[in-house]
């Protein structure tokens, strides 16, 4: 074999994988957003579930916002209507919603299934709380607090809505409907004080996969979307180990992504039937390849960290 021939074939290998996801990229099939899309927003009261309501809402789609505070349900309501531009959409609908409470999961899930009767194509999963604390020091309640929160309740609320996806008509698109799972960087590595929250967007990660694959057959894309640093209220909102709030706007956050960029992610995913997406600076990506690649090297730094 001479040198060039060696040369041909070592580039044909860096190429043809290359060429191959052009090939896949170039093929992709679109979802299309319009009217005829129904979307279950929870959250959408404040930060990433806000910014998603409008992002849906401008794009054309039938938004339903979800949340307990429905003054500020109302309010992004009057704002939406109001927004330029979108005198045609159609009108949001505000459905009160614990998602830690099951009841309250059921009533928000008869509400929408008596209001959509032919069912829902788009289910955004953002609800969700943050933690601030000592593993030693924190209260067997705060854990279960966050597991419903950010695990339980998107686990009951996306069975009970699933049935009225499954029962959806398929169209010409690939998939005629989406459940979004709004996780974080924190469900794919764990960093110290932060256990409560990292270990319920971990059980997170997990069920939505599982869902990916056990859905598929009904048409329904499963994304987890996962972002670091948010400029939103989610520390502000956080709960310390004793229960109580935490009520402090941590500087990480402070200087985090704008949610606005997020929420035009999530209807990136949607649109391109993406089914995971990191949105992080590059630092916070390599440390997650860290942590896998190397973890003594990621569990070395975090005992360091957990001791500043
Ligand atoms: N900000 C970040 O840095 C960041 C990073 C990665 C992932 N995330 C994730 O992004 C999602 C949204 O958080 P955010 O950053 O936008 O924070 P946020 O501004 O505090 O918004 C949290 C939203 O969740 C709702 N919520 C909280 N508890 C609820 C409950 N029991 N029942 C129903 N709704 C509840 C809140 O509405 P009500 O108070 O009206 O109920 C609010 O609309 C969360 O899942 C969070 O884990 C955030």
């Amino acid at each position: 074999m001479d040198l060039s021939y060696e040369t041909a074939l070592y580039l044909a290998a860096l190429i043809a994988p290359a060429a191959l996801f052009s090939l896949k990229y170039a093929f992709r099939q679109f979802t299309s957003l319009g009217s005829d899309k129904v979307v279950v927003i929870t959250g959408a009261s404040s930060g990433i579930g806000k910014e998603c309501a409008k992002e849906f809402f401008k794009a054309g789609c039938q938004v339903i916002l979800c949340s307990r505070n429905v003054d500020k349900l109302e309010e992004l309501k009057n704002e939406l209507i109001n927004m330029n531009n979108c005198e045609d959409r159609p009108e949001p609908c505000v459905i009160p919603l614990d998602i830690s409470n099951e009841q309250s999961i059921q009533d928000a899930v008869d509400s929408v299934n008596r209001k959509f009767p032919d069912g829902i194509h788009i289910l955004i999963n953002n609800a969700g709380m943050s933690y601030r604390g000592n593993i030693l020091s924190t209260s067997m309640d705060v854990h279960k607090k966050l597991m419903e929160t950010n695990y339980f309740g998107h686990v009951s609320l996306t069975t009970r809505l699933l049935p009225s996806m499954i029962k959806l008509p398929h169209s010409c698109e690939k998939y005629k409907a989406h459940i979004l799972s709004i996780n974080s960087i924190q469900g794919q590595i764990s960093i110290p004080h932060r256990s409560a929250y990292s270990a319920s967007k971990f059980a997170c990660t997990a069920f939505f996969s599982c869902l990916r694959s056990e859905v598929a057959r009904f048409g329904i894309n499963v994304c987890s979307v996962y972002p670091g640093y948010v400029k939103t209220s989610l520390s502000l909102n956080a709960m310390t180990g004793d229960g109580t709030n935490y009520g402090k706007m941590d500087a990480t956050t402070e200087s985090g992504m704008e949610p606005c960029n997020i929420a035009k992610q999530v209807v990136s995913a949607i649109r391109n039937n993406q089914e995971e997406v990191s949105i992080a600076t590059l630092k916070l990506r390599l440390v997650v390849w860290l942590r896998y690649l190397f973890p003594s090297i990621f569990f070395w730094i975090m005992k360091k960290r957990a001791n500043r």
